[in-house]
């Protein structure tokens, strides 16, 4: 493998990290051939993409789709890999038979039974062999509420939480349950997120760890707030998974069509940015015990039609040939005086 730097990459991303957290990354059943060598070399956890959310696994009452989900965990299996299961509860990716207007799902009663039959029949079937789930993604309001409200919160209530969890308890006991979500770096995001988890606690629900998303740019988020976010979570004596982190080469309000001529200078700020970010992981490697990028490389990643629909980035640590970029390098670069140290 051909390096930035000039020099074949015999060292492994996840060896260097063997004493400090796993290492992984967000793939669906379809890049498992493409990314194999990447894989095997760099990475030993994998988190399902998209196989696992609702309208794909369980597009009709009843009936799910085993297909993709099943390569995931069976390649994870295989290659000896952790695997993050993603997601049992989100309000997007939802299929028809729940959300459309006409569906006849519409008491506490029914749709409680609705979420236990997709969290039963999905976490047992892969039990022991998915190591974690993300039981509820996303589902801290951003704005007037407190949780968003989405389906399961509009008939159900807010308990349907607590269930989720219980739910995934009984299917397989052994698994680490995680509440996951984006922007806790923000302080009134933060105490919403630590007020919900505290609430779960007294409640004796089965909760063992936050994910931070990590969505990040080469401008966001401050190392400070990276710190005070981790130190936080620390605090509720929970065990910590960044969970889909990318670098994006936008600012997050920029929103033209494509990268300009300061492009090379945008990576240098990327290749910074993933080496402080690391350098903090590495710092709270006591509770933060898995970090991964929510995709492998720059040919495949979420963030070329987000937000703005069809503007290529480049965010990860593998660029549009699956070569290392200059980021890889940094992040395995332990103390590199080049980028000073995090602030
Ligand atoms: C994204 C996937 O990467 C895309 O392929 C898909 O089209 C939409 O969802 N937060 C999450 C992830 O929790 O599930 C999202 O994944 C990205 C934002």
């Amino acid at each position: 493998m051909e390096g930035k730097r000039g020099f074949e990459l015999t060292k492994s991303l996840c060896k260097e990290y063997k004493g400090f957290f796993k290492i992984g990354a967000a793939v669906d059943a379809e890049d498992i051939f493409r990314y194999q060598g990447i894989l095997q070399q760099h990475f030993n956890s994998i988190t399902s993409e998209n196989d696992m959310k609702f309208e794909k696994i369980h597009p009709e009452r009843g009936r799910f789709a085993w297909d993709a989900s099943d390569k995931l965990v069976e390649y994870a299996t295989r290659s000896g890999k952790y695997m993050r299961g993603h997601t049992l509860l989100w309000h997007e990716q939802m299929p028809g038979w729940i959300c459309d207007e006409n569906t006849d799902i519409l008491t506490r009663e029914d749709t409680l039974k609705v979420m236990e039959e997709h969290i039963s029949e999905i976490v047992s079937r892969y039990k022991g062999r998915v190591n974690c789930w993300d039981v509820v993604n996303e589902v801290i309001d951003n704005d007037d509420g407190f949780l968003r409200k989405t389906r399961w919160f509009d008939i159900i209530g807010e308990d349907y939480i607590d269930k989720a969890f219980h739910y995934a308890r009984e299917a397989d006991p052994k698994a680490q349950l995680f509440l996951n979500e984006f922007n806790g770096n923000q302080q009134e995001k933060q105490e919403r997120i630590c007020t919900l988890v505290e609430r779960l606690k007294k409640k004796r629900v089965p909760i063992h760890g936050i994910g931070i998303q990590g969505h990040y740019s080469i401008a966001y988020p401050k190392m400070e707030e990276v710190r005070a976010e981790i130190e936080r979570y620390a605090r509720l004596g929970l065990q910590i998974h960044i969970t889909e982190l990318d670098v994006s080469l936008f600012e997050y309000s920029d929103r033209r069509p494509h990268l300009g001529v300061d492009v090379f200078e945008r990576q240098k700020r990327q290749e910074e940015m993933y080496y402080r970010l690391f350098e903090v992981y590495r710092q709270y490697s006591d509770v933060v015990t898995n970090v991964t990028l929510w995709g492998v490389a720059d040919d495949d990643t979420w963030l070329d039609d987000f937000p703005v629909k069809g503007r290529k980035d480049a965010p990860l640590l593998f660029d549009v040939d699956l070569k290392p970029k200059a980021a890889l390098y940094a992040v395995m670069e332990f103390g590199g005086e080049q980028y000073g140290t995090a602030s």
